[in-house]
């Protein structure tokens, strides 16, 4: 139970397996951890629907061969140094955490792990549990955190900002003296605005695809730890570098279901409307297996040409038993009256990840002291311009734990001093009711935008439009966002608003195309 004001030793924001992690190598090294999500469910976040799988070790691998596929895939943006902690570190950490400690079981094969692969991948060395390896991550971290005795979790706070001294303490002298976080104003499901002091607090919010029309992600993929750490004035990189993923279902009554890219690895192919598996012809070497960036343009370019909104994939041939290896796909699919061993799936390219984010080091510290950033919301230059299939929950695991034993060697409590000077949440005078329906409508008309035109490809003029549009709704959301009574939605939207402007910028800012930020001459 979080009270009106409360002190913890660390603040994770985000319950997915960066922020779990984060929580777990906090609190091993004797720290007590507030884990909340702002869903009413802990596990409802994007660790959960991955599919894919995680890195780990396949036949003849090494660290050096990992770290070459990721900076191939990442289109020679990559921070060498990151790469090279998570292909040295990433397996083991693998082994002990996911493997022996919380007991993930991966599917086996008479060899051993039956090892999946992916898109740009060299060889074979993904786990996976069929295609619901997130899901199995999640559970089992969760029961993990739950058991342990330094750990509380909290669902359905949502976050709103940041508190630091220098933006929130009414001693004007804080706005002279360095900044630090202190914590964060916690919204509860009745309205109230909670104080949540911490000495250090963890971004670990996930991504932005939910600023796009279509995504793999769940709705609560709205930016916010972007947007925090923004407004708290923490450097955005690489913010133009969205990722589409070349395959969500396209269907009517089924949304945001991914169609894994081990369907591929396994050998399904794209096919366009005229019966042509049409890969061959952008990438005659690596095909259906070419890196997402090029597969999702590839797509792009094969509806625009026959004026469809979508292609197929064909995975009628496979040699695995698609009833089992893609149990949870088959089901799902099966349930809206498409049976996937029978009929080509249609498919479209969705948001999918966030390859840029808040800057961190390798410790997952951002420049303002006790603030760090995990997982997808994060930017420490592991994915470069183009992330490697697989590799988002390996460096969310890294990433995690690297940060949590940071703020163990140098988190300090802020003096009482300091926290009393921090001000309550002040509610607008009067406060002003908007109608959901009008937060919703904004937002899709934002989720539109977004992908029209700073989506798979972007023109300067799309950009020009993007931004003046996005400036018109920022300024009507701010106002609203004054004078209403906080709620989830709100907060959401004014995040979206803020990071769609991030992004767009960014992406006007970068004439050059590179990885999966893709400008064409108008
Ligand atoms: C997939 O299963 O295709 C997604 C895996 C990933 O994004 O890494």
């Amino acid at each position: 139970m979080i009270t009106h004001r409360m002190y913890v030793d660390v603040l994770v924001l985000g319950s997915g397996l960066a922020g779990l992690s984060a929580a777990i190598s906090a609190a091993d090294e004797g720290l007590d951890v507030l884990v909340v999500s702002k869903e009413s469910e802990l596990k409802e976040c994007n660790t959960f629907y991955a599919q894919g799988g995680i890195v780990f070790s396949g036949e003849g691998d090494s660290p050096d061969l990992l770290a070459r596929d990721i900076e191939q895939a990442g289109a020679g943006v990559c921070f060498s140094d990151a790469v090279r902690l998570v292909a040295e570190e990433g397996p083991s950490l693998v082994k002990r955490y996911l493997i022996d400690d919380v007991g993930v079981e991966f599917d086996v094969s008479r060899e051993g792990f039956d090892f999946t692969r992916e898109g740009a991948h060299s060889i074979r060395r993904i786990l996976h549990v069929h295609d619901e390896t997130g899901r199995a991550i999640e559970l089992s971290f969760l029961r993990r955190v739950t058991d342990h005795q330094r750990i509380s979790l909290a669902a359905g706070y949502t976050a709103i900002d940041l508190i630091t001294n220098s933006h929130n303490s009414s001693n004007p002298e804080e706005l002279y003296r360095p900044t630090r976080v202190m914590g964060a104003y916690l919204l509860d499901s009745s309205g109230n605005v909670l104080i949540v002091f911490a000495a250090a607090v963890v971004l670990a919010t996930g991504g932005v695809g939910n600023l796009f029309l279509n995504t793999s992600n769940p709705p609560g993929a709205t930016g916010d730890g972007v947007a925090m750490a923004y407004r708290a004035g923490v450097p955005i990189i690489n913010a133009h570098y969205i990722q589409f993923h070349p395959t969500v279902l396209f269907h009517r009554d089924l949304k945001r279901l991914l169609i894994t890219e081990a369907f591929r690895g396994e050998g399904a192919r794209l096919l366009n409307h005229s019966g042509e598996y049409f890969m061959e012809r952008y990438s005659p070497d690596k095909k259906d297996l070419a890196p997402r960036d090029e597969v999702s343009r590839a797509i792009y370019a094969e509806m625009e040409a026959e004026g469809s909104d979508f292609v197929f994939l064909d995975a009628r041939n496979l040699d695995v038993d698609i009833k089992d290896r893609f149990s949870n796909i088959y089901a799902k699919c099966l349930e809206v009256g498409l049976d996937i061993t029978k009929d080509p799936i249609p498919v479209v390219p969705a948001a999918h990840y966030f390859c840029g984010g808040v800057k961190t080091d390798l410790s997952g510290a951002t420049i303002i002291p006790g603030l760090y950033a995990v997982g997808e919301c994060a930017c420490n230059g592991v994915h470069g311009a183009n992330r490697l299939a697989s590799v988002s929950l390996l460096e969310a695991l890294v990433f995690g734990i690297r940060a949590g034993k940071d703020i163990a060697s140098r988190a300090k409590k802020p003096s009482k001093l300091l926290m009393s000077e921090i001000r309550d949440w002040i509610y607008p005078a009067k406060e002003e009711f908007f109608d959901p329906v009008l937060i919703e409508s904004d937002l899709k008309y934002l989720r539109v935008l977004m992908w029209n035109y700073v989506g798979i490809v972007r023109t300067r003029k799309r950009l020009e439009r993007a931004m003046s549009d996005i400036h018109y709704l920022k300024q009507r959301i701010e106002q609203f966002y004054k004078s209403a009574e906080v709620r989830k939605d709100i907060v959401e939207l004014r995040n979206a608003v803020l990071v769609a402007e991030i992004i767009t910028r960014t992406a006007y800012a970068n004439p050059s195309s590179i990885g999966c930020h893709y400008i064409k001459t108008d």
